[in-house]
């Protein structure tokens, strides 16, 4: 490594140029070798590392963006929480595909996640939901997201409706909320190392098992 690689490794905390990365080639299992950058993030202080984007796609093939919060993954897939009503679910509804992403920049790691995606069951959101704070049930109902808010004080107003509407009792899972599942078919792992000469390796499912590739940088 040059010592301006080694200098620019130090300033950027360049554990992704720093860290062997051994399970590379040693697991056939993307979930759980994505369970390891996870924590891994986790423990290297990131904040928020669960925090992924989300692409979708109109039928016009027009792509929009925007950041959510993963809440759940197996091998079922990776879950997220949002509103039914929302900008993200009519593209979905339309078009059922997503790509997720995740960059944890202390680590010069990025995932990226495609496939179909579907809703959880309407058990599983409400289990969710019941697990979230009042505030935030209340924040759900009170939301009509994406839609014009044209006053902030029409969204305040709004809380206090529900408060009132709920007040000591439990709240129920709105039937505009819940969560969706990204079923991937492709996930693609990216190590950043010293001279751009990054790792990038890619697991596309195949009706048994996970195809693993490696691409250039
Ligand atoms: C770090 C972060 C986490 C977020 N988490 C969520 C989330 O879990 N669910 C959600 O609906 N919106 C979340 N948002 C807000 C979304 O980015 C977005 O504004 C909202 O879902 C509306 O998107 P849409 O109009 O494209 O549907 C989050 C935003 C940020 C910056």
């Amino acid at each position: 490594m040059s010592l301006l690689s080694k200098l620019r490794c130090a300033f950027t905390l360049g554990q992704g140029v720093l860290i062997e990365n051994k399970a590379l080639t040693t697991t056939d299992d993307p979930i759980s070798f994505f369970d390891n950058w996870l924590k891994e993030a986790e423990k290297s202080g990131i904040i928020l590392p669960e925090s992924m984007s989300v692409s979708t796609s109109t039928t016009e093939g027009r792509p929009s963006s925007r950041m959510v919060l993963l809440k759940e993954f197996n091998q079922q897939g990776f879950v997220f929480f949002t509103n039914y009503g929302s900008r993200k679910a009519a593209e979905l509804q339309a078009n059922p595909f997503a790509a997720l992403l995740f960059h944890w920049n202390m680590l010069q790691r990025q995932v990226r996640i495609e496939g179909r995606i579907e809703r959880i069951s309407q058990q599983e959101s409400e289990a969710y939901f019941h697990s979230r704070g009042r505030g935030s049930q209340i924040g759900a109902w009170a939301s009509k997201q994406s839609h014009i808010l044209n006053d902030r004080k029409d969204l305040v107003d709004s809380v206090k409706y529900y408060e009132e509407k709920f007040a000591g009792k439990t709240i129920p899972l709105p039937d505009f909320w819940g969560g969706y599942r990204v079923i991937p078919d492709s996930i693609e792992f990216w190590q950043g190392k010293a001279d751009r000469l990054h790792d990038r390796f890619v697991y596309t499912k195949q009706p048994n098992e996970w195809k693993i590739t490696r691409l250039n940088p």
